[in-house]
């Protein structure tokens, strides 16, 4: 990974910087999971944003593990790993990264680094899931000679970090 892009466990002090990141430069939908209809960042959304974290990556004990993204020290986005019950030593892999910062190589040191991480934390492999039309993340996994399927419009790909 470029040594200026690093990824930072999440803290409460990390959260506040987070939360900056996501209203400055995503959607709500692109950095939780949102109800209803709308977008932009009102008070309710930004609350939620902190209740989301605070009841996974901040739960004691955690349900997933998320990662400041931090380049050059500044908070451009998250990437998390979140355990999958049904396949044991595996994890699910996500990552944002905000609009600004996009396409400027961050996604795939980021993608590097989290599978270094996944098999610090004991994975063996991690699960992507995202939709067909997402070609940063195709050639994200293309890079690295990483096979996925593809099911209708849903893409997954299994990648090996033990
Ligand atoms: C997916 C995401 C993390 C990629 O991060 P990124 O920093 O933009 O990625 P990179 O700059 O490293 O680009 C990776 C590759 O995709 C290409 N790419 C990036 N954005 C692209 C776009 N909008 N359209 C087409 N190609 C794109 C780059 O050229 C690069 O390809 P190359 O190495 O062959 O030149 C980022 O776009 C994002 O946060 N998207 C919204 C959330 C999301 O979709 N997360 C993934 C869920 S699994």
């Amino acid at each position: 990974m470029p040594t200026h892009v690093t990824l930072q466990p999440l803290d409460e002090r990390g959260l506040t910087d987070l939360l900056h990141a996501a209203v400055r430069d995503a959607e709500p939908g692109e950095v939780m999971p949102v109800d209803g209809t709308g977008s932009g960042w009102d008070a309710d959304r930004q609350a939620s944003f902190l209740t989301f974290h605070r009841g996974r990556a901040l739960a004691s004990p955690p349900v997933e593990s998320t990662y400041n993204i931090r380049v050059d020290g500044e908070v451009v986005g998250a990437a998390r790993l979140c355990p999958l019950p049904d396949a044991p030593g595996a994890a699910e892999a996500g990552v944002w990264i905000g609009r600004s910062r996009r396409g400027a190589g961050i996604g795939t040191a980021v993608l590097g680094g989290l599978i270094e991480r996944a098999g610090t934390e004991g994975y063996v492999k991690l699960f992507v899931s995202t939709t067909a039309d997402n070609t940063a993340v195709l050639r994200m996994l293309s890079a690295r000679g990483i096979t996925y399927t593809l099911d209708d419009n849903a893409v997954t790909a299994w990648v090996r970090c033990g």
